[in-house]
């Protein structure tokens, strides 16, 4: 039996919704395995911020220290509001300090086509299919962190953003990506533009050095504009993406759309120890919140991603992956999977869907 303790962020619009059913499938493991864990309802975001004029309390960030794993809901404002101080910083406030606070340096995105679901893909079906891709994204240096700048230049304003990496920040997210290539299909490809960047010019020469205690790993390089074209032409090509902070963002979302919707993918951010912070890539949909529409499979997988890789819950993150794979190869949908071929007797709302997903669960 395992215990632990599990901070959870809900997040703004639909992030409560989509985060209930998160709850809702991870309380149907501890009942079917046995397993007690503890959850804390952490504040943040555009709420906290109301109550307590910061986006990110101190008191929610060292709650949060004492989690074993924090579930993390979408944080942000609708596209209308966001100049209101309630939204304006919630990136900048929130999102990047709790990554930068514990450390969480590798950031896992993965992209896997789903049989059932080919269809959605904007990309031919022969393209995509068997398409299982990891992104390990640099998630606490680079450009994001870098000195800003505000200065004037010959009258003009000039705004810089600086894009720095020490080797010891490099290193230890390109350790992780040899180590997950080595559980997969043993491929890495670091995704850079040194022909332009000094930056990457070290990511290359620290990479190709710790490729050396990786033989058995195929490693190569790949310029992040030929990258972004190959991951649309030939994406059955990659297995692990190893890439800086900006370029990971950028990319992920170029993948996310490859299986069909954004709505599936999850995705945990990583330090030196157990301790991770699972959050879907979406955002909060403001669009759609409160009507029983939004997708939880995003918020779903992260607790399977939770399971695994902060408490080593092998069997039971891959149930829950199994699961939703099941409800979707029978055919339930959310609006956001829904087109014309589908059984409207089989279009699930959000709660809906997370009890579909929970009987296979149970019953499997
Ligand atoms: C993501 C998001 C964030 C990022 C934003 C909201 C700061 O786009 O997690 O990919 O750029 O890292
Ligand atoms: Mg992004």
């Amino acid at each position: 039996m395992m215990k632990g303790t599990i901070g959870i962020f809900e997040g703004d619009f639909i992030g409560p919704e989509i985060m209930k059913e998160a709850v809702k499938i991870l309380e149907a493991i501890e009942n079917k395995f046995g397993h007690a864990f503890e959850k804390v309802y952490l504040e943040a975001s555009g709420p906290a911020f109301e109550k307590y004029g910061t986006h990110l309390p101190r008191s929610s960030l060292s709650m949060a220290g004492k989690c074993d794993a924090i579930l993390k809901g979408p944080f942000g404002g609708p596209p209308e509001q966001l100049h209101h101080p309630k939204w304006s910083r919630v990136e900048q406030d929130a999102i990047l300090p709790l990554r930068k606070h514990f450390g969480l340096h590798t950031n896992l995105r993965e992209t896997k086509t789903i049989d059932s679901l080919l269809h959605l893909s904007p990309l031919k079906e022969d393209v995509i299919k068997d398409v299982d891709i990891l992104i390990v994204r640099e998630l606490i240096s680079g450009i994001y962190f870098g000195e800003k700048k505000e200065r004037m230049v010959d009258g003009e304003r000039e705004f810089s953003d600086v894009e720095a990496y020490r080797e010891s920040e490099i290193r230890r997210v390109a350790v992780n990506a040899f180590e997950f290539a080595r559980r997969r299909r043993r491929k890495v490809t670091l995704v850079g533009k040194s022909n332009v960047l000094k930056s990457s010019v070290l990511w290359r020469e620290v990479v190709g050095d710790i490729h050396q205690s990786y033989r058995d790993i195929v490693y190569e390089y790949m310029h992040v504009d030929h990258a972004s074209m190959q991951l649309i032409i030939n994406p059955g090509q990659f297995d692990v993406i190893l890439t800086s902070n900006l370029f990971g963002d950028i990319l992920s979302d170029e993948a996310s759309v490859i299986p069909g919707s954004i709505g599936l993918h999850p995705s945990a951010s990583l330090g030196d120890t157990g301790f991770g912070l699972y959050e879907p890539i979406h955002g909060s949909a403001p669009g759609i919140a409160n009507r029983n529409m939004a997708n939880p499979i995003s918020a779903i997988l992260c607790v399977a991603l939770m399971l695994r890789y902060s408490f080593q819950l092998e069997e039971e993150a891959s149930h829950i992956e199994k699961s939703v794979i099941g409800t979707l190869d029978a055919g339930y949908r959310t609006q956001d999977l829904f087109t014309r071929r589908d059984d409207p007797g089989k279009l699930l709302g959000t709660r809906e869907m997370g009890d579909t997903i929970k009987e296979f669960l149970m019953k499997g």
